[in-house]
């Protein structure tokens, strides 16, 4: 069975940031959950992760993932002293794959490739060939091109820096070759690290063959060590997220102006306009279109909807046909059954809204329940809380509530009621009948405007 270890205890000092350097994120999940998410589709064994830099930070963060096992780093001695941490956890004679948690986007598909080609006499060793090697291990080949060592950056002579085959850091080792290697490291080196990479030349002194593999894509093991890399992969894993979209069949208006942090389920002829956020779980039926500048976390929208402009749509259900926004605001526990419409400037809340009914304009509609065919008039509130409870407003089929109405929870209008404008209700009112609440209209006939004063 396979074993991994993702190397995750170094700070991160080039990120400038408090937060460890494998809790920074990539579509809002960290850069060592990528790992993981990959890790787990190889093997049912638990995944070692070794922590030290923010330790306690970054098992906090990952709890709620199942089958890890944290294995602490007390002093971060270098890569080769943070394998051997996890030594204790290897059986004898299985093979061992090195993960790096600040690589995120390593594919399945490449450490298959290298895994296959480890057995008691031979070890896979994932290079890559890049137009600048600074900063990377250099891979030493001799006159038959073979492996014979890595060199570091930092240990380099002028001929070796000129190497462009570098170590990308993940290898695939038989685990008794680490049980008798990494005990044997030394630190005498430029710095006083213990290098995993020193491991490459023991093998080859005991005859035992190095078989490089390479990415089957050059991002893939892209490593983030700074701002300017987070940015770079992120946009490389949201050009990748919007392509598989785009061959799904959903017509993104421009893939590069397109962010996904989570998971999105498509149906067909879907339409997405520019710069819109999906976030979480969210759901879209056949025939939607969403307009631009949408954020979208955590909602279902079912077939023929239709998203307007600039909405933030979060925790919301919306079913078959309803228009929504532009400039509309549903927050978690909006249901909007079908053919419902809501319109600019308008707030949503825990609140289920009836087939065909219209909120338009201006409102804020929390805690409610609406009937079938209701139309809410521009500039309503339900005043839902009392500044200690919050309470029900409920509203039953056909009623009809004039513009500028603070409906004061909680209160029910029954079915067929009509509120007049500009009305404050706090009593609930029967069915079929008209409630008015405000002041009644005054007319002063023997009233004349002021004039200007002149001085
Ligand atoms: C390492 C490799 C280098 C390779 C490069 C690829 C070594 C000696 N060098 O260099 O050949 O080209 O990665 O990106 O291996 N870590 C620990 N504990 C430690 C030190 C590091 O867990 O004591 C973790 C870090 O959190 C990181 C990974 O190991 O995830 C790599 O460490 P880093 O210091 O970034 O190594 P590089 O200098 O980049
Ligand atoms: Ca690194």
């Amino acid at each position: 069975m396979l074993n991994i270890v993702i190397l995750a205890a170094g700070k991160g000092t080039r990120m400038k940031s408090a937060l460890p350097k494998v809790l920074q994120t990539i579509a809002g999940k960290s850069l060592v959950a990528h790992v993981i998410k990959t890790a787990k589709t190889l093997t049912d064994n638990p995944i070692n992760i070794i922590v030290g830099h923010g330790a306690d930070q970054v098992k906090e963060t990952l709890a709620p993932i199942d089958r890890l096992n944290f294995i602490k780093q007390r002093e971060q001695l270098g890569t080769g002293h943070a394998v051997q941490q996890a030594l204790p956890y290897f059986p004898k004679d299985e093979v061992v794959l090195i993960l790096y948690g600040d690589v995120p986007l390593i594919s399945k598909e490449t450490l298959l490739s290298l895994t296959a080609v480890v057995n008691k006499n031979s070890l896979g060793l994932l290079t890559v060939n890049v137009a600048d090697p600074t900063g990377y291990g250099r891979i030493i080949r001799d006159v038959n091109n073979q492996v014979i060592s890595i060199v570091e950056q930092k240990d380099a002579r002028n001929a070796e820096l000129m190497v462009k085959e570098v170590n990308t850091g993940v290898m695939a080792v038989n685990s008794a070759h680490l049980h008798d290697w990494l005990p044997a490291l030394s630190n005498t080196n430029s710095q006083r690290e213990y290098y995993l990479t020193d491991i490459i030349a023991m093998a080859k002194a005991r005859n035992v063959c190095i078989n490089t593999r390479q990415p089957v894509q050059e991002w893939e093991v892209l490593g983030v060590n700074d701002r300017r890399q987070q940015a770079q992969l992120e946009r490389i894993y949201q050009l990748r997220l919007a392509d598989q979209l785009l061959v799904e069949g959903v017509t993104l208006l421009d893939p590069s102006r397109f962010d996904l942090r989570g998971k999105l389920v498509v149906g067909t002829d879907v339409i997405i306009d520019v710069n819109c956020i999906f976030k979480g779980n969210v759901t879209i039926g056949d025939n939607v279109s969403i307009g631009a500048n949408c954020i979208i976390g955590n909602t279902t929208i079912a077939s023929g909807s239709v998203i307007n402009d600039n909405c933030i749509l979060e925790g919301a259900m919306i079913k078959h046909r309803c228009t929504i926004g532009p400039f509309a605001r549903l927050r978690p526990n909006t249901v909007l059954e079908d053919n419902a419409k809501i319109g600019n400037f308008v707030e949503t809340k825990n609140s289920h809204v009836g087939k065909g009914s219209k909120i338009n304009h201006l409102s804020y509609v929390g805690d409610a329940t609406l009937g079938e065919g209701v139309n809410i008039g521009a500039g309503t509130i339900t005043c839902n809380y009392d500044g200690i409870n919050k309470h029900l407003t409920v509203i039953g089929n056909d009623v009809f509530v004039g513009s500028n109405t603070a409906l004061v929870a909680p209160v029910t209008l029954a079915d067929g009621v009509t509120i007049g404008a500009g009305s404050t209700i706090n009593k609930s009112v029967e069915k079929d009948t008209l409630a008015l609440a405000r002041a009644p209209q005054k007319t002063h006939k023997e009233w004349s405007r002021p004039e200007k004063i002149i001085k």
